[in-house]
């Protein structure tokens, strides 16, 4: 791979059928943190787990930031067009179909502005706590592309009116979003995992 590429883990699927997963780690992960979500969500699936290549005082994250919940938008455009790069840099080397990324947290909004930016990469995304990542995002063509889009009630970090946003921004876009709420904060929970697992089976049925 080109010096485009990521530091990065892959894991090749156990059984042929299931969507390749793109995992995007939250701020301060790195390439191992969602291998395990990543199963527990899609067992026999392929996984490509890159680590972001920004670093906030020493941690990872995707893109650059200038206060939490504000964001520098030069590099979030930047680094989706590089990441989406990687991807298919990826797809090439390991021979994997378009994956659907599943994002938490700082990750879910780079797989947001992946899909605004560059919809062709991802087959759909499993948004965990996302936010809007760009104040005026160019028109998109999601073309029906399924997108899960999991919010925390009481997450301090994303405000309600944000994540609905989010929602009604790739939903005009041409995505088809399942936007729930959970009694939650910012941290991940069973019930994540739960929705996620039932939400890519019926995703994965409907497209064979
Ligand atoms: C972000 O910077 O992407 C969001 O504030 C989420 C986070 O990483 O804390």
């Amino acid at each position: 791979m080109t010096e485009t590429a990521f530091i990065h883990r892959f894991e090749p699927a156990t059984s042929a059928g299931s969507p390749p997963l793109l995992l995007l780690h939250g701020t301060g992960g790195d390439e191992n943190d969602l291998l395990g979500l990543g199963k527990m969500i899609s067992p026999a699936s392929a996984l490509l787990s890159p680590r972001g290549r920004v670093l906030e005082h020493g941690m990872p994250r995707f893109f650059r930031r200038l206060a939490e919940g504000v964001f520098d938008e030069e590099d979030v455009r930047r680094r989706a067009i590089e990441l989406g790069d990687f991807v298919v840099e990826a797809r090439k080397q390991y021979g994997i179909a378009a994956p659907v990324a599943v994002g938490f947290s700082n990750g879910a909004n780079i797989a947001a502005a992946l899909l605004l930016l560059r919809p062709e990469v991802l087959a759909g995304a499993i948004l965990l706590r996302a936010m809007v990542p760009l104040s005026d995002p160019p028109k998109a063509e999601l073309g029906g592309k399924p997108v899960l889009l999991l919010s925390g009630q009481a997450d301090p970090i994303v405000p309600a009116s944000n994540s609905a946003k989010l929602a009604t921004l790739l939903s005009d876009a041409g995505a088809r979003v399942d936007h729930k709420v959970l009694p939650v904060g910012h941290q991940l929970s069973q019930a994540d995992v739960t929705l996620a697992r039932n939400w890519i089976g019926s995703a994965n049925a409907q497209a064979a």
